[in-house]
């Protein structure tokens, strides 16, 4: 049984006050409720006082990065033992973002995903095609080129634990979502493709969230397709009454 994953991606957003405010009321809304995953992924300033407030909850703690060494001469950088000290359970890899304007590549989510493994660490691979890729019929093509690719070499358990997120660029931050058929026909695609890398026990534990433009109101749907275990959301995981609608929703 895979329990969804109800995840909030904050990006550049909020200080450290900001994010101890928002998770002080969070963990009270949450309180309570059940059969759901819950994981805020603050910006890696905000990671250790957001720690000490999530203490004693339910709540989990994400990184939005990391990099691949465990320490050394990195300016700039955050490692993942760093992360682990500090009580991240989960650390998003690979986001949309990050491959566009940092140039992260396939092979460098790879390299991230099985270190964060050695590190205890559980990655959400972030995948998903451009408009222009899905215009001209290439979207299947080049989502499974992204998990072939990042997923290579990892063990049969760790995919078992792994996240992927699916989450098509032209839906991220534009208010434009994939319909949920939409979504699982390229989830569904993701998982049969575990599967034929991994075998279909591990595929059948793999969780597979959908991302872009994600709110109270679509969220049902998106959760109600089989294959479909939560979602990483952007903006709507801003405001607590907003991420808690989509929690609520994702029961
Ligand atoms: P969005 O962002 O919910 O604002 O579209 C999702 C993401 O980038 O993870």
């Amino acid at each position: 049984m895979r329990i969804p994953l109800i995840a909030g991606n904050w990006k550049m957003h909020k200080t450290v006050a900001e994010a101890e405010a928002f998770c002080t009321q969070l963990k009270e809304a949450v309180a309570g409720v059940s059969g759901v995953e819950v994981l805020v992924c603050p910006a890696f300033i905000a990671l250790a006082p957001v720690a000490k407030v999530l203490k004693d909850s339910d709540i989990k703690l994400g990184a939005q990065n990391m990099y691949w060494e465990e320490k050394g001469a990195f300016t700039g950088e955050i490692s993942p033992v760093m992360l682990k000290e500090i009580g991240c359970h989960y650390v998003i890899l690979g986001h949309s973002e990050r491959r566009q304007f940092f140039g992260e590549t396939d092979d460098g989510v790879n390299k991230k995903a099985k270190v964060a493994f050695e590190h205890g660490l559980v990655p959400i691979i972030c995948v998903g095609e451009h408009l222009e890729q899905r215009e001209a019929g290439e979207t299947n093509n080049v989502v499974a080129g992204q998990v072939r690719a990042a997923l290579e070499g990892l063990a049969q358990e760790q995919v078992q634990k792994l996240v992927i997120a699916y989450e098509p660029i032209w839906a991220i931050g534009t208010g434009k979502t994939a319909s949920d058929e939409d979504a699982q026909e390229v989830i569904g695609l993701i998982r049969n493709l575990v599967a034929e890398m991994f075998g279909s026990d591990a595929a059948q534990m793999t969780r597979i969230q959908y991302g872009g433009s994600v709110k109270p109101g679509n969220t049902a749907g998106l959760m109600a397709q089989p294959d479909i275990d939560g979602a990483l959301v952007g903006g709507a995981s801003l405001e607590v009454e907003s991420f808690m609608g989509i929690v609520k929703a994702a029961k």
